[in-house]
């Protein structure tokens, strides 16, 4: 097996690990839901023990490897070429509302390009997969971005930043422009879903502003392997990304306003 492979089953084993946990707390345990940085932006009991047990996997198994972490931060090491990329509960309103759209992200990037993906919703029981140049897998079976070309027939994806309430820069613009031209717009609520979605070829595209790197580090990996475009929307709101396949994606992007508007 190759080294790649090895760490790609690595990540599969902790993201299970992690997805037991997050089901049993879902619509069970008391959650011990505690804010961030306002009241939308909520951490749980569950995000805590899923960023646990795959951190404290990774050390055990790999010292020398960095670790970046929704919760905890930035754990770097001197001399590893290795990071890890981890949302260990992607999708935590969802969660905590009882809603099965949630999973656990782990990326790994090798000399800071992505090379392994997982992205796991365990309710779903979904895993989603990819190593650098060797496609994109759902429970082990390749899947490939749709090859849709109407925008008119395509469901799209979205999602709203957190500072929505006090920036008026919080994609009403986008959503205004994109709703009248698409069969179907959805915010699903987790965004490294919505991605691995379009990878999978169930979503059309998706698109969102001021997404962190935990959020899209696997799942990117994971729609481009499957054929779809990755691209930065605009540069200076943290990441904002359009991910679509290739028939969709000019008109898709020739929407979306390339800076703020409106305010
Ligand atoms: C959030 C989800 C949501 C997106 C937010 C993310 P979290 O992640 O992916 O869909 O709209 O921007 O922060 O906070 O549940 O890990
Ligand atoms: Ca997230
Ligand atoms: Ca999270």
């Amino acid at each position: 097996m190759s080294e790649y492979n090895q760490l790609l089953e690595f990540a599969k084993g902790l993201a299970r690990q992690a997805g037991n946990i997050q089901l049993s707390y879902f619509r069970d345990k008391n959650l011990s839901i505690s804010t961030k940085q306002n009241d939308f932006d909520i951490v749980t009991a569950a995000d805590k023990a899923s960023e646990q047990i795959i951190s404290g996997g990774i050390r055990t198994a790999y010292p020398t490897h960095s670790i970046l972490s929704e919760e905890s931060g930035l754990s770097q090491t001197n001399d590893s070429e290795y990071q890890w990329v981890i949302d260990p509960l992607d999708g935590t309103t969802n969660f905590s509302a009882g809603l099965p759209l949630f999973n656990v992200s782990i990326g790994l990037k090798h000399k800071g390009e992505t090379v392994v993906g997982v992205v796991f919703a365990p309710y779903l029981n979904e895993m989603f997969t990819a190593i650098k140049g060797r496609g994109a897998f759902l429970n082990g079976k390749p899947i490939h971005a749709s090859d849709e070309t109407l925008l008119s027939h395509s469901v799209i994806a979205t999602g709203f930043p957190y500072d929505k309430a006090v920036n008026k820069d919080n994609n009403l613009d986008n959503l205004e422009a994109v709703l009248p031209k698409v069969r179907g717009l959805r915010r699903l609520g987790s965004a490294a879903l919505d991605i691995s979605y379009v990878a999978a070829g169930f979503l059309d595209g998706f698109w969102e502003l001021a997404l962190h790197e935990w959020d899209v580090c696997a799942a990117t990996l994971i729609a481009g392997e499957a054929g779809a475009i990755v691209e930065s929307l605009r540069p200076d709101r943290i990441i904002s990304i359009v991910v679509a396949p290739e028939g969709i994606f000019g008109q898709l992007r020739s929407l979306l306003a390339p800076t703020p508007q409106n305010h």
